[in-house]
C-alpha cells in the first residue's frame, strides 16, 4: 500500500491575500481523530514537497478541508495557493498529533487557543460532538493580526449553533472569542495578555484559570506555544500525551519558515 495519495480538489477559498481554504475528496480508507494532521503537498521536480497540515473537517465528513498561509517564497505554499478545482494533491496516508480530547484528563471547560492558522485542527475538534460531552463550555480563542483573518467566523457563529444533529449543545456550551491585536475590534489584544490579566475568563463568564477545572489545547508559533505554556504551567497545569493525559496539549501551526 502506497503511503501517499493523490486526491481531488473540489474547492478553493481565498479569506484574504495571505490566508486560503481548500476542500479535497478523501479516501475510503483515510481515519483521522480530530485535532489530528497529515502531510499534504505536491510533486515538485518529480519529488513529492510535503507538509505538515491539520484538518479542518471533521472525521465522519466524506471530503478533507485544510486551512493555509500563503508565503509568497514558501516552497509549498507558493504552489499551494493556486490550485484551482480539479487539480490533484498528495495526501499522506496516516495522520498523527497530539491535540485530543484522549490526552487530556477530565475537566469542565475545554479552551482551545489558535492563532493564525492554528485554528485548523480546532474546527474537527468542534465538529466533534464528542467535544461537548466531554466538557460543559468549550472556548475557541482565535487570535489574529487583524479581522479580515478571523475565518470560518461564519461557521463558527452560524453553521455549528444551526447543526442539525448537534446545534442545541453548541449553542449551550461553545464560546467563541475571536481576539484581534493590529486593528480595532469588540476584543483586542493578544490571548497570552488577555489570560494574564484575567479578562479573557471574565469576559466569557468563567471562573479565573484554575487547573481543577481547565484543560487547554493550543496551537499557534511557537512564541505564542512558549508564552501561553509558562502561563499555564505557572497557574499549576502539565502537559499531556496519549501514555500520561493530563491538562493541556499543544501543536505547533504548520507555518513555512
Ligand atoms: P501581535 O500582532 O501582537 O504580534 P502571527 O501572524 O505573527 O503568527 O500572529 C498571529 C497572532 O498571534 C497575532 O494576533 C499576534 O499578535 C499573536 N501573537 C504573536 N506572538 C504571540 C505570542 N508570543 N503570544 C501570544 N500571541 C502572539
Amino acid at each position: 500500500m502506497s503511503s501517499i495519495r493523490h486526491e481531488t480538489v473540489l474547492s478553493v477559498h481565498h479569506w484574504t491575500d495571505d490566508l486560503f481554504s481548500f476542500t479535497t475528496t478523501r479516501d475510503r480508507s483515510f481515519r483521522f481523530r480530530s485535532g489530528q494532521f497529515v502531510m499534504i503537498g505536491l510533486p515538485v521536480d518529480g519529488r513529492p514537497l510535503l507538509r505538515a497540515y491539520s484538518m479542518a473537517s471533521a472525521n465522519y465528513e466524506e471530503t478533507l478541508e485544510f486551512f493555509s498561509i500563503k508565503v509568497p517564497d514558501g516552497p509549498l505554499t507558493s504552489r499551494l495557493q493556486h490550485l484551482r478545482e480539479g487539480d490533484e494533491i498528495l495526501v499522506g496516508a496516516k495522520a498523527t498529533g497530539t491535540l485530543l480530547l484522549d490526552n487530556l484528563t477530565a475537566g469542565r471547560n475545554l479552551y482551545l487557543l489558535g492563532t493564525g492558522t492554528g485554528l485548523a485542527p480546532f474546527l474537527s475538534v468542534l465538529k466533534d460532538p464528542e467535544t461537548y460531552e466531554r466538557f460543559e463550555k468549550v472556548v475557541l480563542v482565535h487570535g489574529c493580526r487583524q479581522v479580515a483573518e478571523l475565518a470560518y467566523h461564519d461557521l463558527l457563529t452560524r453553521e455549528l449553533p444551526e447543526n442539525e444533529f448537534f446545534g442545541e449543545t453548541v449553542r449551550e456550551k461553545l464560546i467563541y472569542y475571536p481576539t484581534v491585536t493590529r486593528e480595532t475590534f469588540r476584543n483586542q489584544g493578544r490571548i497570552t495578555d488577555l489570560m494574564a490579566s484575567g479578562k479573557l475568563f471574565a469576559d466569557v463568564g468563567l471562573p479565573p484559570l484554575n487547573a481543577a477545572d481547565d484543560r487547554f489545547m493550543l496551537c499557534g508559533s511557537p512564541a505564542m506555544l512558549r508564552d501561553t505554556q509558562r502561563l499555564l504551567e505557572e497557574a499549576g497545569l502539565s502537559e499531556g500525551s496519549s501514555s500520561d493525559p493530563a491538562e493541556y496539549v499543544i501543536e505547533k501551526a504548520f507555518v513555512e519558515q
